[in-house]
């Protein structure tokens, strides 16, 4: 195992991911899984069936997903025997082909801003248009909406500037490690440090999320909601499944790779 680079001991997760050996566990979509596979394995294995499951069970595949099943489960008080029969149930894979689980660094980065920062981008300003049509139609009977704009606004107020972050800091000096971005070459330190950065932000947004599932009853509109509250709501809703595989992918896939070829 390489040295690891970063200020050792203030994350973990960053000398993890300088074990090549768990770098090629996460791309090489094994049959054989276990309990002792990482939560973010069966993501990349069979993405909906995966995060279905997972989410029924309340168990964490972005930021927690470099647990074991049996880690993951232990903590919940889970039967990780019975989860892991439900995971490997062959009958549920998709006939899609994963592409993003096996992209490399650069491509991987483009599928992220194509897909996932072009989503948020666009539903931000629709969010906010739904909140305030909802705010003005129901925030009499529903004083809890304005509470709930707030926090959703602080969910946009920290992604927005991140992905920006992302956008012109981390990702080109990720693109240059291969050869793909003409710029000055990264170092350990240049990439680890922004990364490191990068997941305490995905840690924060997960916070929020909570907050608003919470607040939102998981996304249950109330009886008298309108067809405009319930859009809110499923919006929410479609926010958090997209933000949760966004920061997998990062987590999991691209920040572990553009680590490994830096160490
Ligand atoms: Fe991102
Ligand atoms: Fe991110």
């Amino acid at each position: 195992m390489p040295p690891p680079c970063g200020p050792k001991g203030h994350y973990s997760l960053i000398d993890y991911f300088h074990n090549e050996s768990n770098i090629r566990g996460i791309k090489m979509n094994s049959e054989k899984f276990t309990s002792a596979s990482k939560v973010c394995e069966f993501v990349n294995n069979n993405p909906d069936h995966a995060i279905e499951i997972l989410n029924n069970f309340d168990i964490d595949f972005c930021c927690g997903g470099f647990k074991t099943l049996e880690q993951a489960c232990g903590e919940k008080g889970l039967d990780h025997e019975q989860i892991l029969s439900q995971l490997v149930d062959d009958s549920k894979k998709s006939a899609d082909v994963v592409d993003w689980a096996l992209l490399d660094t650069t491509d991987l980065v483009d599928h992220i801003v194509g897909v996932h920062h072009m989503y948020l981008k666009e539903t931000f300003p629709k969010l906010d248009g739904l909140m305030e049509k909802v705010i003005n139609a129901h925030g009499e009977n529903h004083p809890e909406l304005f509470d709930l704009q707030k926090v959703v606004r602080s969910l946009r107020a920290d992604l927005e500037p991140h992905m920006m972050k992302e956008e012109n800091i981390l990702f080109p000096m990720i693109k240059s490690l291969d050869g793909s971005l003409e710029s000055a070459p990264a170092h350990c330190g240049s990439v680890a440090n922004p990364i490191r950065v990068m997941m305490a932000d995905h840690e924060h947004a997960g916070m929020i999320l909570e907050k608003i599932k919470t607040m939102t009853n998981n996304y249950s509109p109330p009886e008298d909601a309108c067809e405009t509250y319930r859009l809110l709501f499923k919006t929410l809703k479609q926010i958090e499944a997209d933000l949760l595989l966004h920061v997998h992918k990062e987590n999991n896939l691209l920040f572990p790779q553009a680590l490994s070829q830096v160490a």
